[in-house]
């Protein structure tokens, strides 16, 4: 893959009068649709002019059927000005330098709208009076979409049914890994089947089929992780009532247990209804007893005072 341009790269260096080019030693990862900065820097010597500087960024494509590599122009400077005629098709009105950093010989490539295709090797070639070049890679990454789980079939299941989890995540890139797990974090391997197909951008579609007979109460989890960018979804389904078919021995259970509440409830209503009725015929009584105490004490009483003046009176008006 590095081609002839990075052992040039690293014989540079050893060669008395050449530049001494900077580059990132690790790949630079980009984000799919960003922009991103190869960074390429070299020390200009006192003196230096920005006319001086001859620029040209290049990518290596590796074309592994005919074991070559194609170097595509990607941007040039030359003479003090942008010399962009013969720039690769796919780069155009793509690509920028930091121009006001050229003199201190910060030659970075600005790459807008990074794509898949754009994944690979990019050689940094200076020339000032002498020359050199050095290479960097970069790698592309997206995101995974949140993943979807989808159970199939999702209702009338019987315990021991057969059922097919599929799990979904769109617009990744590189290829994701999958791994399901029970509700107690156990790796599930068997009777699983993945695929990840790329669309027109290039970028990956994952579908994941896990294929278990049904527990009531039970979890699956499907994870879905991007290696390069250390993201980790995940989409989980549990198991419950409203998944499993409904038996007819529960149904009658049920509706016999309805009928009993329903019976109950009747037969407490007319038990309170017997019982309200009595106690207002036994408030009725009593209180009809209570008017006819005071009714027959008052007239005792007040009887007696007026029978007594008399008996005395009479008795007086007989003594008399
Ligand atoms: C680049 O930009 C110019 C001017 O805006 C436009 O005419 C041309 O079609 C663009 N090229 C591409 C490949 O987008
Ligand atoms: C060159 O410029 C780019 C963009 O401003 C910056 O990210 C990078 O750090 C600079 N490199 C050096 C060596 O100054
Ligand atoms: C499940 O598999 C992953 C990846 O293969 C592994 O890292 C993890 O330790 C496994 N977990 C269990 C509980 O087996
Ligand atoms: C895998 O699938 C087969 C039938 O396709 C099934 O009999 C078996 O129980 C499944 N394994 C697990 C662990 O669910």
């Amino acid at each position: 893959m590095p081609g002839p341009w990075l052992l040039l790269g690293l014989l540079a260096p050893a060669l008395a009068g050449t530049v001494d080019i900077q580059v990132p030693e690790e790949p630079v990862v980009a984000l799919f649709g960003r922009d991103a900065v190869l960074r390429c820097s070299f020390a200009p010597g006192a003196g230096f002019h920005l006319a001086q500087l001859s620029l040209m960024w290049k990518k290596t494509s590796l074309h592994s059927a005919f074991l070559t590599d194609t170097k595509q122009l990607v941007h040039s400077f030359a003479e003090g000005r942008d010399q962009l005629a013969d720039q690769g098709s796919g780069y155009a009105n793509r690509t920028a330098l930091f121009y006001e950093e050229l003199p201190q010989g910060n030659v970075s490539l600005l790459l807008q709208r990074v794509q898949i295709a754009d994944e690979g090797t990019f050689t940094c070639f200076v020339r000032v009076q002498d020359y050199s070049s050095a290479a960097v890679t970069l790698q592309v990454a997206a995101l995974y979409s949140k993943p979807s789980l989808n159970l199939e079939p999702s209702k009338g299941l019987k315990p021991g049914d057969l059922v097919a989890l599929t799990c979904h995540a769109a617009h990744g890139y590189p290829a994701a890994t999958v791994l399901w797990q029970d509700g107690h974090g156990h790796n599930l391997t068997e009777n699983v089947t993945t695929s990840q197909v790329a669309n027109g951008d290039g970028l990956f579609a994952l579908r994941s089929v896990l294929r278990v007979a049904v527990e009531p109460q039970s979890t699956y989890s499907c994870l879905v992780r991007n290696p390069l960018l250390r993201q980790e979804a995940h989409a989980s389904v549990t198991i419950t009532g409203q998944h499993l078919a409904f038996p007819a021995v529960a149904l009658w259970v049920t509706v016999g247990l309805a009928v009993c509440i329903l019976g109950l409830l009747g037969a407490l209503a007319y038990v309170c209804r017997k019982k309200i009725r009595q106690s207002c015929r036994e408030e009725e009584q009593s209180g009809g007893l209570e008017e006819q105490d005071e009714e027959g004490g008052e007239p005792k009483t007040a009887l007696q005072p007026l029978t007594s003046p008399e008996n005395k009176e009479g008795k007086e008006q007989e003594l008399d």
